[in-house]
């Protein structure tokens, strides 16, 4: 157990554990069509970061010394690990001798053995993964991204009808995974998330519709971004460590906690990812940098810049769609500090997010989840 303060590298605390993730999700979306097989996992074999599962599985550790063992977990791991058939034939053909029948999608997997985190956590560490990809496969589509993690995104790879239907086929197996979990309040959860994922990219949509008016820098318009940001990256985050603290069966203190770590978080991280739209270069990023301007989205770096220069307004309002509008709208915000207050403000959230879980014991798990607030801040890509 790392002494409190000591810098720690949370992949290593998890590591065993993640090391069995993308396994373990490739037999979650194993499918007889061999196509849909290939598409579905295409993007488990770049690497990811693995964010959100990293940070569900330190929480699940973080959470682990407070467990009330009196109300000990109902043993849910005999659903978990049940096979789901996905037979690709009409229900009076013969499975046996059908090309198109599915090698059963296996909903086993191999677990790490870490005894402080249960195999519901892991399972749910692996939805998480699951339903992001998903989201990543259907904003390629409505962004017509080229590349994702350094290589061809799917939407390019494979055309935008099976990038999408494949995204749709993410979505139906992390709910076959996630009922076999058998927590209602956690299956609400996630199942919200995905409703948030949409809500947030309609936010988005709706805030880059060509506008006739000219649009006017108020106090709402960062509120508006805030709450959009919320939607598409925070929910994900903050719900996963509140189901990971519930189903640690924890008080409600504790899941309070979890909860509000992860949507500072999750917070900080979208405004750094969106800082650096403006910052890296695509080859860095592993993905389109200077995207976001491009796609006609006026993020953090550019509201602020907006906030002291009203002259964006007009660029906001045709979504940079005029000649020169991309350059102009870069080089003004470059001439402004739209760039360090997106970072102050993300410090800001990542400070809350470690504020959030002082009332953890100390634990190594503990300083990991501290040390992803300082790499979020740092990231690069
Ligand atoms: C990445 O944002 C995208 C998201 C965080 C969420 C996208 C959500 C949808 C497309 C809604 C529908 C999807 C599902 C699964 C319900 P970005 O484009 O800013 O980041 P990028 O630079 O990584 O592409
Ligand atoms: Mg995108
Ligand atoms: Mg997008």
């Amino acid at each position: 157990k790392a002494p409190p303060g000591v810098s720690v590298d949370p992949l290593r605390i998890v590591g065993k554990e993640l090391k069995f993730l993308s396994n373990n999700i490739r037999n979650l979306l194993g499918s007889g069509h061999p196509m849909l097989d290939k598409v579905a996992k295409y993007y488990t074999w770049s690497e990811g970061k693995h964010v959100r599962p990293l940070l569900v599985l330190l929480m699940s550790q973080a959470t682990a010394p407070t467990r009330d063992t009196s109300r000990s977990p109902p043993s849910t791991q005999s659903y978990i690990s049940q096979p789901i058939s996905s037979p690709l034939v009409l229900a009076d053909a013969n499975p046996d001798t059908s090309p198109l029948t599915a090698p059963a999608a296996d909903l086993e997997g191999v677990f790490g053995e870490d005894p402080n985190i249960l195999p519901a956590q892991r399972r749910l560490a692996e939805i998480t993964e699951l339903i992001h990809t998903a989201s990543l496969l259907h904003d390629d589509v409505i962004d017509n991204a080229v590349t994702r993690r350094s290589s061809s995104s799917a939407n390019m790879q494979f055309g935008n009808k099976m990038a999408v239907l494949a995204g749709d086929f993410l979505l139906g197996r992390a709910s076959v995974a996630l009922a076999r979990l058998r927590n209602p309040e956690v299956i609400e959860l996630l199942a919200t998330v995905i409703a948030n994922l949409v809500e947030g990219e309609f936010m988005q949509l709706k805030n880059t519709a060509a506008n006739e008016t000219y649009p006017v820098f108020t106090d709402d318009t960062i509120s508006y971004y805030l709450q959009k940001t919320y939607l598409k990256t925070a929910s994900l985050i903050s719900k996963s460590c509140r189901a990971a603290a519930l189903l640690g069966e924890h008080t409600p203190e504790t899941v309070e906690a979890a909860y509000l770590y992860g949507r500072n978080l999750g917070l900080a991280f979208q405004l750094v990812d969106d800082m650096l739209d403006y910052t890296v270069t695509s080859t860095e990023f592993g993905k389109p940098a200077g995207a976001d301007l491009e796609l006609g989205l006026a993020t953090a770096p550019l509201l602020f810049a907006w906030k002291r220069n009203p002259e964006l307004g007009a660029l906001v309002g045709r979504k940079f769609g005029q000649d020169g509008d991309v350059e102009r709208a870069r080089h003004l915000v470059s001439q402004s500090d739209g760039v360090e207050q997106t970072r102050l403000l993300a410090q800001e959230y990542a400070d809350k997010a470690v504020e959030a879980i002082q009332i953890f014991p100390d634990s190594e798990a503990k300083n990991g989840l501290i040390e992803m607030c300082k790499k979020t801040m740092n990231r690069r890509k």
